[in-house]
């Protein structure tokens, strides 16, 4: 689907129009949410992860033998969930890849400047071989930017360059995606939806609320 941005992609498919029409719903219930989720999820990761390199193989049918491709596993992939609300596309990237590795990254934001405040770092120290290395920065909720420059701002420092990082989100705001692009040109961003703007509480609008809170059902009375 077209959009403004040079380097972000929206997905396209009527099966993701379908599940986020429910996630949006604020009368979801928790299983019609988070499996809707979960379907978004699948196609964004198969979408944002349709770049990786093959590698020519050969093997041998039952019935003859044949070339084929594999994914080049001279290549590392990581995912990076931004912890919590990421855990949701992990999970599903976990399913489609199971030799990646999973990277958690938590932050939260604090309420007053909407700045992320770490609190959980899985990635290592070092990478052995950032150049062959192709990082997935996953967070459904792509707000103020902030968490999302934060997280990618480390792995660019661990030496990996931004050629081989991927933001994944479900819902996009201008706001987040302004920041993300100017600060980080040459980022391919994949998004379900581009929406409004953003509340004063930094809630995307119209959006779908808090993710954390629906996936996890922790809201305050
Ligand atoms: N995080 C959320 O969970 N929802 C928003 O609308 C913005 C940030």
């Amino acid at each position: 689907m077209k959009n403004n941005y040079e380097n972000v992609i929206v997905v396209d498919h009527p099966l993701c129009e379908h599940n986020m029409s429910r996630i949006r719903d604020k009368n979801a219930g928790a299983d019609c949410f988070i499996n809707s989720l979960k379907r978004v999820s699948q196609i964004l990761i198969y979408t944002a992860t349709k770049e990786l390199p093959l590698a020519c193989c050969h093997v041998e049918t039952p019935v003859a033998e044949c070339d084929a491709f594999k994914i080049n596993d001279e290549y590392k992939i990581v995912f990076a969930p931004i912890l919590r609300a990421g855990l949701v596309l992990s999970e599903i990237a976990k399913e489609i890849f199971p030799e990646a590795s999973i990277q958690h990254v938590g932050m939260y934001r604090d309420e007053t400047t909407f700045e992320p405040v770490w609190y959980y770092d899985k990635t290592p120290v070092s990478y052995e071989n950032p150049e062959k290395m192709k990082v997935f920065v996953l967070d459904p909720m792509l707000a103020t930017g902030n968490s999302a420059k934060a997280a990618v701002s480390l792995f660019l420092k661990k030496g990996i360059s931004i050629e081989n990082i991927v933001f994944v989100s479900v819902l996009a705001a201008p706001e987040g995606l302004d920041a993300l692009t100017k600060e980080f040109s040459g980022l391919k961003i994949y998004t379900a939806h581009i929406d409004k703007t953003l509340n004063s509480k930094a809630y995307i609008v119209p959006g779908l609320g808090d993710a954390g809170d629906r996936l996890f059902n922790t809201f305050e009375k």
